[in-house]
């Protein structure tokens, strides 16, 4: 998520509903709140729906720290990812964060 905030993030779904490619939303503070307690309402283009929902889980202060710090991690202030599946962030901005193969 390095990186996501104030970007222009591609979503492929709406509530479940397949939408028109090359769709992007704001990833603003209500964005970032609304993917965790509702992860199904826009579902960033690339990935499955899979996220839970946490809502019910996390106090009010708790969402705000938590949006707080992923507002916070701009690119290169993570360590390197393992993973092979670039993050929705490194679609956007074309600078995968490792070489894959
Ligand atoms: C601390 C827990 C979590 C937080 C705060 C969180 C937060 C978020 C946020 C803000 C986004 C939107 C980012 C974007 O558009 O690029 C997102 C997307 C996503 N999350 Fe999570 N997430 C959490 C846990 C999980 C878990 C447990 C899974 C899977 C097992 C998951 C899977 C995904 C996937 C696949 C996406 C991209 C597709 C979509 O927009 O739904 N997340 N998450």
């Amino acid at each position: 998520m390095e990186g996501i905030y104030r970007k222009h993030i591609p979503i492929s779904h709406i509530d479940g509903v397949k939408i028109k490619d090359g769709t992007k939303v704001f990833a603003d503070d209500s964005y970032i709140r609304e993917s965790i307690l509702y992860p199904n309402a826009k579902v960033a283009a690339g990935w499955e729906s899979i996220m839970p929902t946490y809502q019910g889980l996390v106090t009010e202060e708790e969402l705000l720290q938590v949006i707080a710090y992923i507002k916070s991690l701009n690119q290169g202030q993570t360590p390197p990812r393992t993973e092979e599946t670039p993050t929705p962030a490194t679609i956007q901005n074309k600078v995968p964060n490792k070489e894959v193969n």
